[in-house]
């Protein structure tokens, strides 16, 4: 069936319950969920896994009151700088993805500094979906093809999926094999809309401050069984591969 997924992508879900049943702050349970990121990323470069995306802040996240909004800043911003070392060790790149413009201007430069700092990584490519939305990445996309017919670039009878897919935040990396959620949820919740077309998805119960090797082996064993078909039909056994 499947081997290793070039690409996991995950929605690091339950930080907030993880806290509230530990009668602490929410803002604790993203502190932990940061933890818990380090971790995944160790792991997933030691099993030689290409691609991980993690979606650290959703573009329907700034609905959440000022002081959580900040703090997750805040941490965004730590992160970058906590952690740089230790990734470039790695040999992790980090790539951001989704309108940076908008976040405060201390995560924006941590996080452009960690990108730069990493980008010789050969290792790991770690996708880190920051103010990402898919309907959001589907609408910059329609936006610069529109910019670029206009200016004679593109022939808009030409347009076609893969030009769409060309224009997207995560261009030019695979669209994701397995897509995990934690935190128990079945949800997309606006992530990666269009890449998710073949997607298998993996919800695991544990909260994201929770979610360790184990439960990433645990996802990776369930993804190794799936069969994919990609609209097509089963191949028979005796194809082999
Ligand atoms: C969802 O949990 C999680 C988030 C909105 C933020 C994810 C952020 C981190 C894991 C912090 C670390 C990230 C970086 C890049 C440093 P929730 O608050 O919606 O949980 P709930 O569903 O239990 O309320």
């Amino acid at each position: 069936m499947n081997t290793l997924p070039e690409h996991v992508a995950i929605i690091m879900d339950g930080n907030g319950r993880w806290a509230e049943e530990r009668g602490l702050d929410r803002i604790e349970g993203h502190r932990a969920g940061a933890q818990s990121l380090r971790g995944v990323i160790e792991e997933c470069g030691r099993l030689g896994i290409p691609y991980l995306t993690v979606f650290a802040f959703s573009t329907e996240n700034w609905g959440r009151p000022r002081e959580e909004v900040q703090a997750l800043m805040t941490l965004m911003a730590e992160f970058s700088r906590s952690e740089a070392d230790e990734l470039r060790a790695q040999d992790v790149r980090v790539v951001p993805i989704g309108d940076l413009d908008s976040l405060s201007e201390m995560a924006r430069e941590g996080i452009a500094a960690l990108a730069r700092f990493t980008e010789q990584g050969q290792g790991l490519t770690l996708l880190l979906a920051v103010n990402y939305g898919g309907r959001s990445d589907l609408a910059q996309a329609a936006r610069t093809i529109a910019q670029r017919a206009l200016a004679g670039e593109i022939d808009p009878d030409n347009v076609n999926d893969h030009t769409l897919q060309m224009h997207l935040y995560s261009h030019p990396y695979p669209d994701p094999d397995l897509i995990i959620r934690t935190g128990g949820e079945w949800r997309l919740s606006n992530f990666y809309l269009y890449q998710a077309a073949y997607s298998e998805f993996f919800s695991s119960d544990a909260y994201w401050p929770d979610f360790g090797p184990d439960d990433l082996r645990l996802a990776l064993d369930a993804f190794e069984k799936r069969q994919r078909r990609f609209g097509g039909r089963p191949r028979p056994a005796t194809e082999g591969g």
